[in-house]
């Protein structure tokens, strides 16, 4: 049931994103990620629907887990937690020895999931700066 992304899988998995409620990443932004880590980016599939997704990535010394996200018609099933579970072990394959992430202060439910996930809260700040260089993030 959890599977690499594919790019057929895109249109998917951002209505996925939109229906959590989630940035939708556009393709242009998951492009040069998928050239580092395509292993990383799951799709959760039951029954050939894509009903969730998790964005991990590798920096070499630390996992990083982004933009979870289950269809609500999906929730309360597990979904999450396997596909947090195939994460983990693709980053104990690679070696890495702690995994991070950042939920919004509001998202209670996003922190009681994550706290059941043996994920606690730090007290780090995020900061944040774009880079004038760059074009802007949509
Ligand atoms: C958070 C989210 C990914 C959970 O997906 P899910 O597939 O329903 O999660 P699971 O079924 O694996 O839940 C595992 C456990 O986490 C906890 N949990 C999950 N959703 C919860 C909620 N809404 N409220 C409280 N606890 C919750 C429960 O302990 C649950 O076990 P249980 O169902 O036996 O009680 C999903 O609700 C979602 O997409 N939310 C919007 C996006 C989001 O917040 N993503 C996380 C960003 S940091």
């Amino acid at each position: 049931m959890i599977r690499t992304f594919r790019w057929e899988d895109y249109d998917a998995v951002a209505a996925v994103w939109a229906a959590a409620g989630a940035d939708v990443l556009p393709r242009a932004e998951l492009e040069p990620k998928l050239t580092r880590d395509p292993e990383l980016f799951l799709v959760a599939a039951p029954e050939g629907i894509i009903a969730g997704t998790v964005l991990g990535t590798w920096d070499g010394r630390r996992g990083w887990i982004f933009r979870l996200a289950v269809d609500p018609a999906h929730r309360r099933k597990g979904i999450a937690t396997s596909l947090v579970h195939e994460l983990e072990s693709r980053f104990e394959a690679l070696g890495c020895p702690r995994v991070n992430l950042l939920v919004l202060p509001h998202n209670k439910a996003g922190l009681r999931f994550w706290q059941e996930l043996g994920y606690l809260p730090a007290p780090d700040v995020l900061c944040t700066k774009p880079l004038r260089s760059q074009p802007p993030e949509k």
